[in-house]
């Protein structure tokens, strides 16, 4: 016997009926999307890996987590492992007119410890918008962000929110900080004590817990901001105050990748473990384009992993799979299949979507198939319905309802009145 496959590890196969409430959720997220006039960005699954490399040297995603590979012609790609950079490199190629606001439901490659919530591909909604600098954008796309969970049903997420200045504020902090880790390197735990001067946010961000006590009294940023900063971050605030976002200041978050300026925000699920329990997040980049090359062009930006809102849907138990549309009609056909064939096509082409069993199979087969298929209803043709010119509608989802004889010729018009 030749050797079978297993997707990679660290993947997974989504299949049907999971991969309903995947599209369910996609399509629900462009229907927002689209509402605050954001369009579908489709760009490559792989990038020169410069693009990414150039944004987040000190951090893992890039440094230790990324996929890279050379082509047969000796470029070196990266497959992505995030979607921002490449969204900037997009709009930096294109120069369309700005603001440029686009959203796009892509997959995100890390090389990462597998396990429950963390995967090695994973797929990230996110949208992102250049060129304002406009505290308004932020408040609009943290808000589309809320509103996506609130939309699904999910209660038990948290939004934790920060700012950490700009290039005029931040190297003074930066400065404070790293005088503070500089006093307390030896209790830093192991990877930190040695880099912690490489950048000394990223300490701050850490989750061990040595690092954690060590930082307890580290100074925070929103302390030190400059007055443009501030009133970024106020502005920021009272716009999601207007809008009724619940959120909490968060002076630590500071977010796993490099490119953030200004405000950083974490959408944080309080259902789920801890190592995974960020479903959500994002934050400006007003130095990104410049750093892939381009002229000084603000942007901000959110992502949130599509297998960890279906798994916070699970564990709060929202958004399941019966808030996917079942199928509307199972054809039986015990004549032969000519019928099943004709009936199913004419359906689907009315805009009812229907199902039906193959190779000549018994009607109490078919009948199970039915059952099985969750339709609406069974439209059966038997050698009686076949002369009459008749088709039998049997409702499958309600105990003990009749079936109705209708007319073939009627039986669209009679199942448009009702079907929900
Ligand atoms: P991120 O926080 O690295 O940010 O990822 C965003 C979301 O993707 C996370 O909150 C999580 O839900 C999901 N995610 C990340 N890695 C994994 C994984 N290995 N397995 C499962 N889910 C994962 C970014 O990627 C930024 N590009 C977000 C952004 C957009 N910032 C500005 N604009």
């Amino acid at each position: 016997m030749p050797e079978t496959f297993q997707a990679p590890t660290g993947t997974r196969d989504v299949m049907p009926p999971e991969s309903a409430r995947w599209e369910a959720l996609v399509s629900r997220f462009a229907a927002m999307a689209d509402r605050a006039g954001y369009g579908l960005l489709l760009s490559p699954m792989f990038e020169d890996v410069g693009v990414f490399s150039r944004v987040g040297e000190s951090t893992d995603v890039v440094r230790k987590e990324m996929y890279v590979f050379a082509d047969r012609g000796g470029r070196s790609l990266a497959l992505r492992p995030e979607g921002t950079a490449p969204v900037v490199r997009a709009y930096l190629q294109h120069r369309p007119p700005v603001p440029w606001k686009v959203w796009y439901a892509a997959p995100g490659f890390r090389y990462e410890r597998p396990q429950a919530g963390r995967y090695r591909q994973h797929h990230q909604l996110g949208a992102e918008a250049l060129g304002s600098a406009d505290p308004d954008v932020d408040v609009e796309i943290i808000s589309l962000a809320a509103d996506l969970y609130a939309g699904l049903g999910l209660r038990r997420v948290l939004l934790l929110i920060n700012s950490i200045g700009d290039a005029v504020c931040r190297p003074a902090y930066l400065a404070k900080l790293s005088a503070y880790l500089l006093d307390r390197q030896d209790s830093l735990c192991d990877e930190h004590r040695e880099r912690a001067g490489e950048n000394p946010l990223r300490v701050l961000d850490c989750k061990r817990k040595a690092c954690r006590e060590a930082t307890r009294s580290a100074p925070h940023i929103i302390d030190h901001l400059c007055n443009r900063c501030a009133e970024h971050f106020e502005r920021v605030q009272a716009g999601l105050g207007a809008l009724r976002v619940t959120f909490a200041i968060e002076p630590r978050l500071v977010r796993g990748l490099d490119y953030y300026t200004r405000t950083t925000f974490e959408f944080q699920s309080t259902a789920l473990e801890s190592a995974q329990n960020g479903i959500g997040g994002g934050g400006r980049y007003d130095g990104l384009a410049e750093l892939l090359g381009g002229p000084p062009t603000p942007g901000i930006g959110f992502g949130t992993g599509i297998e960890r809102i279906l798994l916070t849907c699970d564990a709060e138990a929202v958004f399941g799979a019966e808030t996917t549309r079942a199928l509307d009609v199972f054809v039986v056909d015990i004549t032969g299949g000519a019928e099943a064939r004709d009936l199913a096509a004419l359906l689907r082409r009315a805009g009812i979507s229907a199902d039906r069993a193959f190779d000549g199979r018994s009607m109490k087969a078919q009948m199970k198939a039915a059952d099985r298929s969750g339709a609406e209803f069974a439209v059966v043709v038997g050698s009686e319905e076949l002369a009459a010119r008749k088709v039998k509608v049997q409702p499958l989802r309600k105990e003990g309802s009749e079936h109705e004889l209708v007319a073939r010729a009627d039986v669209v018009e009679h199942l448009r009145s009702r079907l929900p």
